[in-house]
């Protein structure tokens, strides 16, 4: 992994945050904690203040190791008046995320070393910490494999086509194989699929359901998907190798995965806040906010994603954050383009689906961080353990990579005053509970009383 040089926090003074309730993989505590440089220096109960040190208030709040994002989409380089490293690292820190990995569909694609390099390069500047994917395939086009080994010796750690899935199954094949003979050089990496099958979901604008026939718009499967997951799950049987499924949205798509997972294959999946609480009744108005891909999917859908989260079967819930410029969505729902900002609204909309009120069976707010924090650092390789910074227990010598947030806070979604350039968020107008105060990267308070400092 690329070591992250130029970023402060060294030089911050000492920071005490006071007053919260620890919540990490080891349980649940009160303490105050004092982050000395990049480090927590001290945990526990009624910390003194060292003079000088700033004071930083969690009471009320849970304190909880800095979110992770396996699925940002930063549209840098080529799209920039949609998002920018700069702007999607801030939105992320607003929304309590530490570490985000940028999504490889830009413009050039990045599928080679000196694209990937310029990304972590601009990536040292932002307020969080951003790791790139690599494509798989030359330019995304799923027919020659990318210099992955290339890629990999820069710190790449996982690879995808995202935006379109590796449609052949033999250069599915052969992307595995690579990837574990790369593992066996010390060099880890994991592929990433996007589970659309092109024929399956071409012209489709939403689900293929009783909503699309209702109306009139052309669908896309819950097939498209499933196909594609129980292909690469065979195809992970035949080589070895391994396979993290990207947002995924179907109940059955996550009945496969438990299959394969009881079978001891290794894959691993996310889901995306969206996919957890919105379904295909929301386009009922034809409004292009809620096209994205994969699509919404049946309410029925929805619930055994939330299920498939309680039962443990989910690793990771990212955000998918797609942001698009506003002619991209004012537009009609077959032309305009697919995707939703996520990274400020996850946390909140996360909670409220697996912890909320209606969520059945209800999740341990432990688990649902597990899902946000501690379970994608490790697929991205950046675990504690794994010689990374992020996810791990809030412990005198960790790293400070750590987010306050108020639980009960409910806040209105003002897309005016999201960080992200872009607008096209589905919860504009809506209250939400759970509200980020404070967010501190590598020591730094990047985020103070709901206000990026930088
Ligand atoms: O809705 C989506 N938007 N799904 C994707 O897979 C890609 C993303 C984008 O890049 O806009």
């Amino acid at each position: 992994m690329v070591p992250v040089t130029d970023a402060p926090g060294a030089d911050t003074p000492p920071i005490v945050v006071r007053g919260g309730t620890v919540v990490d993989a080891t349980g649940e505590r009160r303490a105050d904690l004092l982050v000395v440089g990049d480090r927590l220096a001290a945990v526990g109960p009624d910390l003194e203040v060292p003079s000088g040190a700033r004071l930083v208030e969690a009471g009320g709040c849970v304190v909880a190791p800095g979110l992770v994002d396996l699925h940002t989409h930063l549209r840098q380089p080529g799209a920039e008046e949609a998002e920018t490293i700069e702007t999607g690292a801030r939105a992320a820190a607003l929304g309590g995320y530490c570490a985000v990995v940028a999504m490889p569909n830009t413009d050039p694609p990045v599928d080679s070393a000196a694209v990937a390099a310029d990304v972590l390069a601009l990536g040292r500047k932002a307020v969080c910490r951003v790791e790139v994917a690599g494509a798989i395939t030359v330019g995304r086009a799923g027919e020659r494999l990318a210099p992955m080994g290339e890629l990999a010796a820069l710190g790449v750690r996982l690879f995808t086509d995202d935006g379109a899935g590796v449609q052949d199954a033999g250069v599915m094949r052969r992307a595995l194989e690579y990837a574990r003979g790369l593992e066996s050089r010390g060099l880890p990496v994991v592929l990433g699929q996007h589970c659309e099958t092109d024929s399956l979901t071409a012209g489709g604008v939403m689900h293929e359901g009783a909503w699309s026939s209702r109306l009139g718009v052309p669908g896309a499967p819950a097939e498209s998907e499933e196909l594609m997951v129980a292909r690469d799950i065979a195809l992970v049987r035949l080589t070895g190798g391994r396979v993290h499924f990207l947002h995924l949205s179907t109940a059955r798509s996550l009945a496969m995965v438990a299959a394969a997972k009881a079978e001891g294959l290794a894959v691993t999946a996310e889901v995306t806040p969206h996919h957890l609480t919105l379904a295909d009744e929301e386009l009922a108005g034809y409004d292009p906010i809620y096209k994205v891909n994969p699509p919404l999917r049946t309410a029925a859908d929805a619930a055994g994603v939330r299920r498939a989260c309680a039962a443990g079967v989910v690793d990771a819930v990212a955000t998918d954050h797609a942001p698009h410029p506003p002619e991209a969505k004012a537009t009609t729902l077959q032309d305009a383009a697919p995707g939703m900002l996520g990274l400020e609204t996850a946390l909140a909309v996360t909670l409220d689906a697996l912890t909320g009120a209606t969520a059945a069976p209800a999740m341990a707010l432990g688990a649902v961080l597990g899902l946000l924090s501690w379970g994608p650092a490790r697929i991205a390789g950046l675990a504690v353990d794994q010689g990374g910074d992020q996810g791990g227990p809030l412990v005198a010598g960790a790293p400070a990579n750590l987010f306050v947030f108020d639980p009960e806070e409910r806040w209105e979604v003002d897309p005016a005053r999201l960080a992200s350039r872009s607008r096209n968020t589905p919860w504009a107008g809506r209250t939400l509970r759970g509200r980020v105060r404070h967010t501190v990267w590598r020591g730094e308070p990047v985020v103070v009383d709901g206000e990026a400092q930088r």
